[in-house]
């Protein structure tokens, strides 16, 4: 029996994968057509596919041709299939020509031609228009976006908004944009969607006009700086079937997800601490970062990242939040701050500082191991799993592209064109973190210590962690933190 294999993503089953599968079915008795994951295209940049694996399973099937259905998860699998399957034949498009000859020492590789003028490409931008994006803003993340987007289909980013004239035109000009916009009426009135990457405090009032002129809105984190004004957004989002998503990149990248699956699968026991952290420092006072006005200071501009990771792990009901902080003098925006959120049976402590370095890593402690996310843990590519018996150590590697603000924007596009809210950081956990931020404004339990003092500020320090430390376990009703 003559056994023939061929692969594909077969996205939007078409006439064009219709006419390969029954040509590579003709050269042999038995047809395998590999189909790849979810996973594994998010992993090679094909980061638009409309169907689900299980859809484009099923459509394969439908067309009666495959004898067999198998799924493409990892680069190099083709050579362990042909081995394992007893393949002949390979059969693929001529869009492979000559990329599938180190196959040849396996089995006969044969490229046929290209039905032509059909893809899934063509066929997702027919069904779903090319979203024109404006960018709101000019700043360092705006112009990170603005290449990242490049890498996701079905958007175009055409039009970038700003305050100054002179800015907007360089980024304009630099990136081959249509044009820019002062007035951001206009601007709106140009666009399906925008990018939200203004200062933090602009992000409520940008987002709310955005919306209320019907345009979807993917707002760099945090969305707001307080609880009521993000649910207010949700609310005009959902009221006018409008997509809104709050742009924490770590949240989308692929890494990160396998991550939070595996660390609530319950390997390492019941998660009990998790300590996460993120510093930048940042010297030069002139910066937003460093302007309370502007909603800068270490919680508002980095607090996002830990808080995701604790939320996503332990939920958005903790018993108890606690603040300590040091102030910047001269701006008064904290330059560190330290989060200890008390749930019932654990705690977690999100650090950041913009003031202050330390180690930027992440690690979950369960009642059976713990998990290391090494620094960038943020930009999630890389994690260890470790026990008390250090042979069963487990590591685990995921790519991150890029800036990894791809992985945000597809997302965006794929729940606009299915219209549904992004499931990967949802409205919930959006609405705990803005809340977190503000209570701390707010001054809610929050301690601030003085770092500039030497000893003094280790003795206080000692001093405040053993006072939450009362306060944790005295607020406790089952389960005790671990420190
Ligand atoms: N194929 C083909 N003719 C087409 C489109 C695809 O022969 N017009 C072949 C490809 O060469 C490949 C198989 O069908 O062997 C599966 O291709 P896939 O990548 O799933 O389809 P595309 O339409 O090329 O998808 P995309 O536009 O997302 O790249």
């Amino acid at each position: 029996m003559k056994k023939v294999i061929t692969y594909g993503t077969f996205d939007l089953l078409h006439r064009g994968h219709l006419n390969i599968l029954k040509r590579a079915k003709a050269l042999g008795d038995y047809l395998i057509v590999g189909v790849t994951s979810d996973n594994y295209d998010l992993l090679r940049g094909k980061l638009n596919v409309s169907q689900s694996t299980t859809e484009r399973i099923e459509n394969v099937r439908k067309t009666g041709l495959a004898d067999e259905i198998i799924i493409e998860e990892y680069d190099g699998q083709k050579i362990n299939d042909i081995k394992k399957y007893n393949v002949d034949t390979i059969v693929i498009g001529s869009d492979w020509l000559n990329k599938l000859d180190y196959l040849k020492p396996y089995c006969e590789v044969v490229y046929l031609d290209r039905t032509k003028g059909v893809s899934s490409t063509d066929l997702r931008n027919i069904k779903n228009r090319i979203l024109k994006l404006g960018i709101a803003g000019n700043g360092r993340i705006a112009q990170r976006f603005i290449k990242e987007a490049k890498f996701v289909s079905g958007v175009e980013v055409e039009y970038v908004y700003g305050r100054t004239l002179e800015h907007i035109k360089t980024v304009c000009e630099k990136f081959n944009l249509s044009g820019y916009f002062t007035d951001y009426d206009k601007f709106l009135d140009n666009i399906d969607a925008v990018y939200i990457a203004l200062p933090h405090n602009l992000h409520y009032d940008y987002a709310k006009k955005a919306l209320l002129k019907g345009k979807h809105v993917l707002c760099e984190k945090p969305i707001t700086l307080t609880k009521s004004q993000t649910l207010e957004l949700y609310k005009i989002a959902k009221d006018r079937d409008l997509i809104l998503q709050e742009g924490i990149k770590t949240a989308y990248v692929p890494c990160f997800e396998r991550l939070i699956g595996i660390a609530k699968s319950g390997i390492i026991g019941a998660i009990k601490d998790i300590d996460a952290t993120f510093t930048k420092l940042i010297s030069d006072k002139t910066l937003r970062e460093y302007n309370i006005e502007l909603g800068g200071g270490s919680l508002t501009e980095l607090g996002s990242y830990p808080l995701c990771i604790i939320t996503k792990l332990l939920g958005t009901n903790p018993v108890d939040i606690g603040y300590i902080y040091s102030k910047d003098d001269e701006t008064s925006v904290d330059i560190m701050n330290k989060v200890i959120l008390t749930y019932k049976d654990s705690i977690a402590t999100a650090n950041v500082g913009i003031g202050i370095k330390k180690e930027g890593n992440c690690v979950i402690s369960g009642t059976d191991g713990y998990i290391l996310v090494p620094s960038p843990w943020w930009k999630t590519e890389y994690f260890e799993i470790h026990f008390e018996d250090q042979n069963k150590t487990q590591k685990f590697f995921t790519k991150f592209e890029g800036d990894g603000l791809r992985y945000e924007l597809a997302d965006f596009i794929k729940s606009i064109n299915n219209k549904t809210q992004a499931y990967k950081w949802t409205e919930e956990e959006s609405v705990f973190v803005s809340s977190i931020i503000e209570n701390f404004k707010h001054g809610k339990n929050v301690k601030e210590i003085n770092t500039r003092g030497g000893g003094e500020f280790l003795n206080s320090l000692i001093e405040i962690s053993f006072n939450i430390l009362i306060r944790l376990f005295s607020s406790q009703e089952g389960g005790l933190a671990v420190c």
